[in-house]
């Protein structure tokens, strides 16, 4: 079994796609949703979408302590890494589709020019922190890295 290319896709999944790219939407855009769209956006689509992230952090979890307990010697594990791996991805494409054709529509036409402006910037501003750190050419050659490789 290829541990590296799980570590790796761990590490994207929690540092790129979690950390940079879920942190915009739960701390700008969809904080802007929520507060400017009123209760019934707030605890709907929105909470939906903070509670499709939520999941996926357990996938994630569950399938680095599945890894650990099969690097340990622990055969019966794997199928929880598949199972993991599995749930995490149908969950992923499930919000993913949510966000681009609900979420993010909505977003676009209901917010005011000037909060769309502001979400705009706010997230132009983390990209360029992030662009600094190198993270977004770090994460795309590992994701080239990893569409040559086998698990
Ligand atoms: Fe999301
Ligand atoms: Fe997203």
């Amino acid at each position: 079994m290829n541990f590296d290319a799980f570590d790796k896709a761990i590490d994207s999944i929690r540092n790129y796609a979690d950390k940079h790219h879920h942190n915009k939407e739960e701390d700008i855009l969809f904080k802007k949703m929520a507060d400017e769209l009123g209760e019934a956006v707030a605890k709907g689509p929105i909470y939906g979408m903070f509670a499709d992230h939520d999941l996926g952090r357990l996938f994630i979890k569950n399938l680095q302590e599945a890894l650990n307990r099969v690097k340990e010697g622990e055969e019966d594990s794997k199928v929880d890494i598949i199972g993991n791996a599995i749930a995490y991805t149908d969950l992923l494409y499930r919000h993913i589709d949510k966000e681009d054709n609900a979420v993010y529509k909505f977003g676009e036409t209901r917010l005011s020019k000037e909060a769309l402006k502001e979400v705009e910037e706010k997230c132009e501003k983390v990209e360029t922190e992030a662009r600094e750190k190198n993270i977004q050419d770090k994460y795309l050659k590992l994701v080239e890295e990893m569409e040559s490789i086998a698990f």
